[in-house]
């Protein structure tokens, strides 16, 4: 179906959400990365509308101050008390007259606690709505409870007549399982008029947009409601019951997406993928992995079981596995787990390895090289083909401010060393166990800090006699003499 581009598109977000029971205003409440007025506003930009406006009223500073970031070229018009949605729609028209927008054409209403909503239905909507020449075409649908929704009233002939809120009905309306979406698409013209013509004379007291197709309607203007194929899609989030079964909808919408693009996911019921995750074909998502934001993964790439990663950009056929990472990188080939930590700046290069109770924050390791234990690299740049001794620390805050360290390419540090920076440790050089690096190490020599062992004989004997180290001692003393024979 062909739809044109809408001259505006709206979107209420001024009301309280007091069934939310909290401190942020409804519709800036999350799911699967985005909040829910976020995944409004992501499928109405499909539409292309000329303008998007939306009205903020309650906790607007914050509603405000979130659009600036995540949808910057959104208007915002001001609905100061909440008198209801027809109210907040002609809020939204008068901040478009006062900057010389007199709407014609289609408007789009949508209402900012329908996350689950998608551009295809709303292009859907708008196209049967231009094709039928409606005054207002309402998207509808059928749910198996109604309960709560505005009732599409029809008459013995099955065309619309009405939209009766459930405080309003009565109990033949309240039989219908036919719903409001709160997703209209109007003539623009015919919308500015009837916004002035609502009244308050219902249960709630509140100027209700959903009279104004009764009113087109009663003008003689064509009025429809169009029902829509997935009921799923048009779920309104009024508490955090709601909001927890939108969520799971919403992944379950975004990992089938992946697994027909080529992804095994092993199991959707622990997955979780957020709205602008990718993922390439024959990569396995294991149980228990959360990809959140903008993460993007490669090709044959194994990521999971229990992994968490955001913002964080994996490579082809690289392995992760029981591991958090925020704003890394892990290059082709890599395997990083299990048990890894990857902090804002980390940068695995290809074939590298982070191994077991590894963190790395701020730093790079080089194509092939290795960190495989218990250490911590931050804010470090280590070269190709280096391995990195166990129980290592990169020592680069000295209370005052962070230095970096440097590890040459092909460089082989031992055991239990601390990196002292800001310091450098040359291509080719080696470090031994226990080595505190101070200062740099020239290319291709061996580094070593410990002072020399010291053996004092016989301590235990004299110190812990009778002890069962004692007796070890003294078997191992007597056998070794007999050995010695
Ligand atoms: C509304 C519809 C109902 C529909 C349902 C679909 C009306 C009168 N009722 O009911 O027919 O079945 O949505 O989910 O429209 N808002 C404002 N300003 C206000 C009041 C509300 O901006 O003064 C915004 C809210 O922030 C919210 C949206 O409008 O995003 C809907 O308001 P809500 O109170 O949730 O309406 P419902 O009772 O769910
Ligand atoms: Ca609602």
């Amino acid at each position: 179906m062909s739809a044109s581009r809408p001259a505006a598109v709206i979107v209420l977000a001024a009301g309280e959400g007091t069934r939310m029971k909290s401190r942020l205003p409804k519709v800036l409440h999350e799911l699967c990365g985005r909040s829910m007025l976020g995944h409004v506003l992501a499928a109405a930009a499909e539409l292309d509308p000329e303008r998007t406006v939306v009205v903020v009223g309650h906790g607007r500073d914050q509603v405000t101050e979130h659009l600036k970031h995540a949808a910057p070229g959104v208007g915002t018009a001001v609905q100061d008390v909440q008198n209801g949605t027809g109210h907040a729609v002609r809020m939204a028209v008068e901040a478009l007259r006062g900057q010389g927008v007199a709407l014609s054409g289609t408007v789009v209403l949508a209402y900012g606690d329908t996350p689950l909503l998608t551009g295809a239905t709303l292009t859907d909507l708008v196209a049967a709505h231009e094709r039928a020449g409606n005054a207002v075409t309402v998207l509808s649908a059928r749910v198996p409870d109604p309960d709560g929704y505005g009732r599409v009233v029809r008459g013995d002939d099955g065309g619309f007549t009405a939209i009766v809120e459930h405080a309003d009905a009565d109990a033949d309306q309240r039989a219908v399982d036919e719903i409001n979406s709160g997703m209209y698409a109007f003539d623009g013209a015919l919308l500015s008029d009837v916004v002035t013509r609502l009244s308050t004379d219902n249960a709630k007291g509140e100027e209700y947009i959903t009279d104004a197709a009764a009113i087109l309607r009663g003008d003689g203007h064509r009025v429809d409601a169009a029902v829509a194929r997935d009921w799923v899609e048009i779920q309104g989030v009024n508490d955090r019951v709601q909001l927890a079964e939108a969520r799971r909808l919403l992944n379950d919408r975004l990992l089938t997406r992946l697994m027909r693009d080529g992804v095994t996911v092993v199991d959707p019921a622990t997955t979780w993928v957020d709205a602008e995750v990718r993922v390439g074909r024959d990569s396995v998502v294991e149980p228990q992995t959360q990809l959140q934001g903008r993460t993007a993964i490669g090709e044959g790439a194994h990521i999971g079981p229990a992994t968490v990663l955001s913002d964080t950009v994996v490579g082809d056929d690289a392995t992760v596995s029981h591991t958090v990472a925020k704003e890394a990188s892990v290059e082709e080939g890599a395997t990083v787990g299990p048990y890894a930590y990857l902090r804002p700046g980390a940068s695995v290069g290809p074939k590298a390895k982070v191994g077991t109770y590894v963190e790395v924050k701020n730093a790079t390791v080089g194509e092939g090289s290795k960190v495989p234990h218990l250490t911590y690299v931050g804010d470090a740049d280590i070269g190709v083909g280096v391995n990195i001794g166990a129980s290592s620390v990169f020592v680069n805050y000295d209370g005052v401010s962070k230095s970096r360290t440097t590890i040459g390419d092909h460089a082989r540090t031992g055991s239990d060393n601390m990196f002292v920076a800001p310091v450098e440790v040359g291509p080719g050089a080696y470090t031994g166990a226990g080595t505190v690096v101070r200062s740099d190490v020239p290319p291709g020599a061996l580094a070593v800090s410990s002072g020399g062992q010291r053996n004092i004989e016989g301590w235990v004997m004299r110190k812990r006699p009778g002890s069962a180290a004692d007796e070890a001692a003294q078997r191992a003393n007597a056998s070794g003499r007999n050995n010695d024979q």
